[in-house]
Formats: C-alpha cells, sequence, structure tokens
C-alpha cells in the first residue's frame, strides 16, 4: 500500500487542495518525510498554495489539518506553521508492513519499474598480469551492489568485465617473459612473476633502449594475430584470470561477458571510419586525435604515430558495440573518479558522431581507499593484493567467532561469511564519491554500524524465529489481522516504519546510483530492530500477541536479508 499516493488523494480532494488546483501527482511530490517522528509520518508544506488561495500559509496548513481530520487512514492531523503533519493509524501501516513481507519475502522491496529494460553494469575491469589490489574493491563491489539493485528493481542487467587485456604493454611482457620468464613461476603466481619480469623489462630498457623496439616488433607481431605471441598473451591472460577468478569466487562476484579491450582490437577501423566521415579526425605530429576545446577539454589522443589504437578509442568502440549488440536502455560504468576526464572526453565524442544514446552512458565514479595500517601501506611501494585483504579479514573474524563464542556449527563458513561481508559492507557505508581510510578496528567491530552488527542482527531475529514455528507459520497466514495487537508499542511502530520505506530506499539507490543508501537503511532497521527486541518480549504470554510479534521480526529479518543480499553479502541464519 502506498501511503505517499493516498495521502496525496486525500489532499487533492480537501477544499484547499481543492481550490488551489493542484492535482494529487504534484501534491505527491510535495509531500516530505518529517527527521523526527513527533512531526508526524509525513507532513505537506503549504507555502506554494498562498498566492493561489490569497492566504498565509500556516493558515492554510491550519484549514487544511481541519478538513483532512476525518479521514480513514490518519490517526490525528495537525497543524505546525506552515505544515500539515500527518500521524497514520498505526495499525494501517504496521498491517501493510507485515503482509507486504509475509507475501513477498525473498521479493520484499523489489520491483518491475525496470520491465524490458537492458542495462549494462560495467564493473571490476582490472588490468591482466597487473595486481588486482586493494584499489580495486571499489569498483569490483559497488559495480555488483549496483547491478544488484538494478536487477532487483526489475531490468535486465548485463554484468560486464572490460578486462585490459590490450596494449602495447603486452609486447614488452612478451619479450620480458622470453628472457626471464619461468613457466612454472607463472603456473605457481602468475601476477607476482609476469609482475616481476615487466618490471625487469623497465630496469634493462634503461641501459638497453632495443628492448623497446624488440616490444614494439612483438606488439606488431600479436596485433597481426601471429601464433607464438598470440598464445603467450593468451596464456598470461588465462592465468591471470584464474587469479582474478579466486577473488571473485571470495566475495560472490560474477559476471555475463569478460569482453575487455582485447576484443575491440578488430573493431578500430569502424571507429575511424566514422570519425573521418564525420569529419573528426584531425593529425596531429602524426598521431590522429579529436579536437575537444570546443568543450574545454584536451584533445583525445585516438591513433599514435605508428598507428596503433588507444584505450579511448577501444572504449567508443566498445560503446558502439554494446549498443548494437545488446540495444541498452542504459550503459553504465563503475569506474573511479580518476578517469573522469576519460569518460567526458569519449561520450562526447560518441555524441558529436550524432549518436543520440550518448545520454545513456552513465560513468559512476568514486573516491579512493587507503590503508590505516602501516604494515600495509602502498606508499612504500608495495602493492596490497586484495586477495591478501580478504584472508586477513576472514583470520581476524574467525579469532572473533571462536573468542566471542559466536553461535555457529561452521566457523570457517561464519568466518568466510562475516569477514568477506564486514569488508564489503564497510565498502558500501560512506557515498561512493568519497574518499575512505581502510581501517580494521572499524569494519570489524560487531556493535558499531558494520556489517558484523547487520548480519548479527539478522541472524538474532531468525533464532527467534525458529522458537516457535508453529506461531510463525500461522502469524504468516493471517498477518494483516495481527496489526492491532501492536498499536501500543512504540519501538514496534518505529521499526515497522523503517521496513515500510525499505522499497523506496532500493528504488532512491538504483536512481543515485549509490549503494550506500541500501547500506544506512539496513543499519537503521537493524537498530531499531534490536530496541525492539530489548524493549518487548517477543514470545509473549498471549498468543495474538505473540503472533503479531513474531510476524513483524520476520518482517525485519526479511529486510535486513534483502538488503544484504542486495549489497552482495550473506545473510547467516546463526551467528
Ligand atoms: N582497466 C582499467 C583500469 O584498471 C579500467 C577500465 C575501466 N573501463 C572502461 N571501459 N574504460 O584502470
Amino acid at each position: 500500500m502506498d501511503f505517499k499516493d493516498e495521502i496525496a488523494k486525500e489532499i487533492a480532494k480537501s477544499p484547499q487542495g481543492r481550490d488551489a488546483g493542484l492535482c494529487a501527482d504534484e501534491i505527491r511530490e510535495m509531500i516530505e518525510i518529517p527527521q523526527e517522528s513527533r512531526m508526524g509520518d509525513y507532513a505537506f508544506p503549504c507555502f506554494r498554495l498562498a498566492k493561489a488561495l490569497r492566504k498565509a500559509p500556516p493558515q492554510i496548513a491550519r484549514e487544511m489539518a481541519e478538513s483532512l481530520g476525518g479521514a480513514e487512514i490518519f490517526e490525528r492531523v495537525e497543524a505546525v506553521n506552515a505544515y500539515v503533519n500527518a500521524f497514520l493509524k498505526k495499525s494501517a501501516l504496521i498491517g501493510a508492513v507485515l503482509t507486504a513481507a509475509a507475501s513477498e519475502r525473498e521479493r520484499f522491496g523489489a520491483s518491475d519499474l525496470g520491465k524490458g529494460r537492458k542495462v549494462i553494469v560495467e564493473y571490476s575491469s582490472p588490468n591482466i598480469a597487473k595486481p588486482f589490489h586493494i584499489g580495486h574493491i571499489r569498483s569490483t563491489v559497488i559495480g555488483n551492489a549496483i547491478n544488484n539493485i538494478y536487477a532487483f528493481l526489475g531490468y535486465d542487467t548485463v554484468r560486464v568485465n572490460h578486462l585490459g587485456d590490450y596494449g602495447t604493454q603486452f609486447g614488452k611482457m612478451i619479450v620480458a617473459y622470453r628472457r626471464w620468464g619461468d613457466r612454472e613461476d607463472v603456473e605457481r603466481r602468475p601476477i607476482r612473476s609476469l609482475l616481476s619480469y615487466y618490471t625487469k623489462f623497465h630496469e634493462e630498457a634503461e641501459r638497453d633502449p632495443s628492448l623497446e623496439d624488440e616490444a614494439r616488433l612483438a606488439f606488431a607481431r600479436l596485433e597481426r594475430g601471429e601464433e607464438a605471441e598470440r598464445a603467450l598473451w593468451q596464456w598470461f591472460r588465462d592465468e591471470s584470470l584464474k587469479e582474478f577468478n579466486r577473488v571473485y569466487a571470495m566475495l560472490g562476484v560474477s559476471f555475463d561477458s569478460y569482453a575487455g579491450e582485447s576484443f575491440y582490437s578488430n573493431k578500430m577501423e569502424r571507429v575511424l571510419e566514422l570519425l573521418r566521415e564525420k569529419n573528426l579526425l584531425r593529425e596531429s605530429e602524426g598521431a590522429q586525435i579529436v579536437e575537444l576545446s570546443d568543450f574545454d577539454m584536451p584533445p583525445a589522443l585516438i591513433t599514435k604515430k605508428d598507428g596503433s589504437t588507444l584505450y579511448i578509442t577501444r572504449d567508443i568502440a566498445a560503446a558502439i558495440y554494446r549498443q548494437e549488440h545488446y540495444g541498452f536502455h542504459k550503459n553504465i560504468y563503475v569506474v573511479a573518479s580518476q578517469q573522469n576526464l576519460h569518460f567526458r572526453q569519449w561520450i562526447k565524442i560518441i555524441e558529436l558522431l550524432g549518436f543520440e544514446w550518448a545520454g545513456d552512458c552513465v560513468h559512476i565514479p568514486f573516491g579512493l581507499v587507503s590503508l590505516d595500517d602501516g604494515t600495509m601501506s602502498t606508499r612504500a611501494g608495495r602493492v596490497v593484493f586484495l586477495e591478501d585483504v580478504l584472508n586477513r579479514a576472514i583470520e581476524r573474524t574467525r579469532e572473533i567467532v571462536i573468542e566471542k563464542n559466536v553461535n555457529t556449527d561452521n566457523v570457517d563458513e561464519t568466518a568466510r561469511q562475516v569477514g568477506v561481508g564486514a569488508v564489503i559492507f564497510q565498502e558500501l557505508s560512506n557515498n561512493r564519491i568519497k574518499d575512505y581510510v581502510f581501517s580494521w578496528d572499524k569494519i570489524l567491530n560487531f556493535d558499531g554500524e558494520t556489517g558484523p552488527y547487520v548480519q548479527y542482527s539478522h541472524a538474532r531475529a531468525s533464532s527467534v524465529l525458529r522458537k516457535d514455528a508453529a506461531a510463525l507459520a500461522a502469524a504468516l497466514a493471517d498477518a494483516a489481522a495481527l496489526a492491532p495487537a501492536l498499536r501500543e508499542s512504540e519501538s514496534a511502530y518505529a521499526l515497522a516504519k523503517l521496513i515500510y520505506r525499505f522499497p523506496d530506499a532500493v528504488r532512491e539507490a538504483g536512481e543515485k546510483y549509490e549503494p550506500s543508501i541500501v547500506t544506512r537503511h539496513v543499519v537503521d532497521v537493524a537498530q531499531a530492530f534490536n530496541r525492539f527486541y530489548h524493549d518487548e518480549r517477543i514470545l509473549a504470554e498471549d498468543e495474538t500477541e505473540k503472533r503479531a510479534k513474531l510476524a513483524l521480526a520476520f518482517a525485519a529479518r526479511q529486510t535486513m536479508g534483502n538488503g544484504l543480499r542486495l549489497l552482495g553479502m550473506a545473510a547467516p541464519e546463526r551467528m
């Protein structure tokens, strides 16, 4: 039940709403949700009605409050200054929450808003033969959550990992491997080995510049598809992916497509043709560029002097391919804010090419992560592998699980779910654009606004629900009828209100590409649930009261569980 809609209709019907000539949709947009519950569940500001009604806003508010007072859905309506504050009948809201959770369950909060629309979510996109480090966690985890949210809102999503698997650096890698490489080494520790050869290449090339020529030659052979170079490159890619996939498995992240930069290497000619057709290419010192000074941007380098294409050329080709292949409604890129200019440039070029879908390509930037832990500093030039961070989170959580004597029959599994979950949750706690400091103490605090805290609250709700399965089954079969039994409980109503708003929070998170809205909402629900748990005896003597409370605990558990899963976390039943 959409109470905002109901209230908008009531206001539209009231003499004040009618005389001001406002329709229900306009009114709906004006309705606010007060910060404090003593200001009501919903508030309507009367300022905009003053002109049409030729009255002062506080007077309009007083009159409107009076005319709304009799409506069925309100417990009471009050005027405070220029605002009309409406208090819903508690049992109406609680009843709506209990029935929705009991009937929708895993789908509570979902919608079919995006039905029939394809959304591409590109995320993670690491570079092969390069470390998958702590910085990559951001794109991976934020992108995964955005994908889950869009899928939950009914969009048909395609998860793309645009691997950095092409470019002149692979010429260097091939030369380096041939000189100093060892097959077994690579198979044992692919990325660490390949990286060490690559570093050596740069050291040696300082002394012996002919290495650079050799590398260019190797890359040219790779581009022509010569067997030997192609096989080596493929092998580097496969070995790197094995390592990435280990981390993806730990994070519970997967993809529908790994079409990365190399996938577009044979689609470059088409891009150049299109650019030429529109007369967008200029020559500059042998290179081909697109001039963007009219848009306050430096020129985009499309091909180098030797004719080789660049990162941006492949992004242009990728967008065109995706539009032709998938016909997207939106094409979302979850990529660090350092690449803002790159995205502004190529999306502008797509627009200059006359593709009207340029505006459907959306760059979703995010800030930097740094580490508070001296031993893991990246400043010292040491790379912090994401896999090591996750393993450490699991290890530390394991210690806590044992020390706190956490209720579980599988310590390893719980340590994994909670440890990895803690890292994910912290990642999604702040607005994505903010830089943040990774702090072990903060993320593993079971009492703070953390992943473990929400998971623990979820497990606590699961545990109370297990205590009386028969009463729970009866409660869920007839949830609406139970609402009056909770009318008197402050903490029950506060919890129900938050559960009621969960679907809106999911929708807003999707609109703003901001998973932290879901994160914060589940923290609020967990806190409200714990207050309810503390204030009320859920397994009450009175059968109706017990059922009502179980139905609400069920709704809380479902909301926390659905929220955690959207964020890409596990929701353990026991903890
Ligand atoms: N591989 C790039 C990097 O690690 C990120 C790719 C982002 N996606 C894109 N379509 N350009 O910096």
